[in-house]
């Protein structure tokens, strides 16, 4: 098999790029490790920057989401049980949209699917090989048989586990990680959300995050330490914890009921230099981590989608390599930032293990200050809906 680009993942990131530059007339084939099912049953990031919004409707994906998302022109922070409103549409003329990675998952299979696109799903032993040279070419195995893809380019967008970060030397790779020592114990219920926006709570008990799907589903989420197993914690004890943590105004409404999905993800920041190697790039979880705390995630694959669609579309256009020989330096200087923010809204929000009550009160005077401070806010709500690319 011969084709332009080969995309190593189909994830959020992998499904863009393609589906961008069939767009442009240019032919992609994506491998991906896990079944379909499995991939759009995975129950992740839920909050949408407005370029995001912006990519998706440019990618012809973005009907459903403009149906059945929903709009927030701001959120609410919290400590101490008490919480204040930060208007992000009034700092930045920008809101978010609120819908679902597993929907954003869902309608770019439709559009793949729809224009006829080749997703090669349950491809076992994935592997690039020729990277640094002309004519580069992935092996695979399907139904136990090898296959090999010829291509100009590949794209690695196969998460922070995938086998393409690892093709790059390691004299080459430099990584830089911090892993924070808690996780987020989260729960998908089907009850309506307790508030009409999210709120983020800082409490001495550990962090807490009230979100949603939709009218009728709730996300919601509390701090937890690195050991804890999620079959320790009944639904219960999760509603009993988070009432403690959030508003109280917030706990009186708080609607319970039987969790759908329950699960324990640890927090990680972590940067992969650089993002391109020969003709390997690597975009999204596969090149970075953020901690959730931000809802940045998602936010930074599909930025990354944007500089390479970009490179690549000026290469078989215009003969024009600029982009792709700067593709790496460009994403992480936008990627840094990103890492900043979650950084930041990280520690401002949670409990760490040896924090002392200064530094607690730290955590406080920070948000007294964003509460109080029109130039504070503004500079959170200009990362929160997301910088320009
Ligand atoms: P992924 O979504 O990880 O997609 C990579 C794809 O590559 C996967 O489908 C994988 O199966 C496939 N793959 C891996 N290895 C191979 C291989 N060798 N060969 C072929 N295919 C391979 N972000 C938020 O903002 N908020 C959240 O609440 C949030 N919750 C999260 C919860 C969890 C459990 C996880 C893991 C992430 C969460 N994130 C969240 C982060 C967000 O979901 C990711 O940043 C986003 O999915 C990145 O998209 P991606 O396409 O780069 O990677
Ligand atoms: C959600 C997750 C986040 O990490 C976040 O910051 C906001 C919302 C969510 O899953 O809805």
């Amino acid at each position: 098999m011969r084709t332009q680009v080969v995309i190593i993942g189909g994830g959020p990131a992998g499904l863009l790029l393609s589906q961008l530059l069939h767009r442009d007339g240019i032919e992609t084939i994506v491998l991906e490790r896990r079944s379909r099912d499995h991939v759009l049953s995975r129950i992740r990031a839920g909050v949408l920057e407005w370029g995001t919004v912006e990519m998706l409707r440019a990618a012809g994906v973005g009907a459903r989401m403009d149906r059945e998302g929903f709009v927030h022109d701001g959120t609410y922070l919290a400590a101490q049980n008490r919480g204040f409103r930060i208007g992000f549409k009034a700092a930045t003329g920008k809101p978010v949209m609120v819908y679902g990675q597993t929907e954003v998952t869902h309608d770019l299979y439709a559009a793949r699917d729809a224009a006829g696109g080749t997703i090669i799903d349950e491809a076992e032993g994935v592997m690039p090989h020729g990277l640094d040279g002309d004519a580069p070419h992935v092996t695979y195995v399907k139904d136990g048989t090898e296959h090999r893809i010829d291509c100009d380019f590949v794209a690695g967008c196969d998460g922070y586990h995938g086998v393409s970060r690892g093709c790059i030397p390691p004299g080459v790779l430099r990584a830089f990680e911090r892993v924070y020592p808690f996780g987020w114990l989260g729960v998908l219920s089907e009850t309506p959300p307790v508030s009409d926006e999210l709120i983020y709570a800082n409490h001495e008990r550990g962090f807490a995050l009230c979100s949603m799907r939709n009218a009728r589903l709730s996300r919601y989420y509390v701090q937890v330490p690195l050991e804890d197993r999620v079959e320790a914690w009944s639904d219960d004890a999760f509603w009993d914890e988070l009432r403690r943590r959030i508003p109280g105004d917030a706990a009186d409404r708080l609607v319970t009921g039987p969790a759908v999905e329950k699960s324990i993800a640890p927090l990680r920041s972590f940067v992969a230099e650089p993002m391109r190697w020969g003709r390997l790039f690597l975009a999204g979880d596969a090149a970075h981590i953020v901690p959730p705390t931000g809802a940045k995630g998602l936010n930074l694959a599909v930025g990354d989608v944007h500089y390479l669609h970009t490179a690549l579309a000026a290469h078989y256009r215009d003969g024009e390599d600029a982009g792709i020989e700067t593709y790496s330096e460009r994403a992480l200087s936008r990627v840094w930032k990103c890492e900043r923010f979650s950084w930041w809204m990280t520690t401002m929000l949670h409990r760490f293990p040896e924090q002392s009550t200064f530094d607690q009160r730290m955590q406080e005077a920070e948000i007294a200050y964003l509460e109080t401070s029109v130039a504070a806010q503004t500079a959170m709500a200009e990362n929160y809906v997301g910088l320009p690319y």
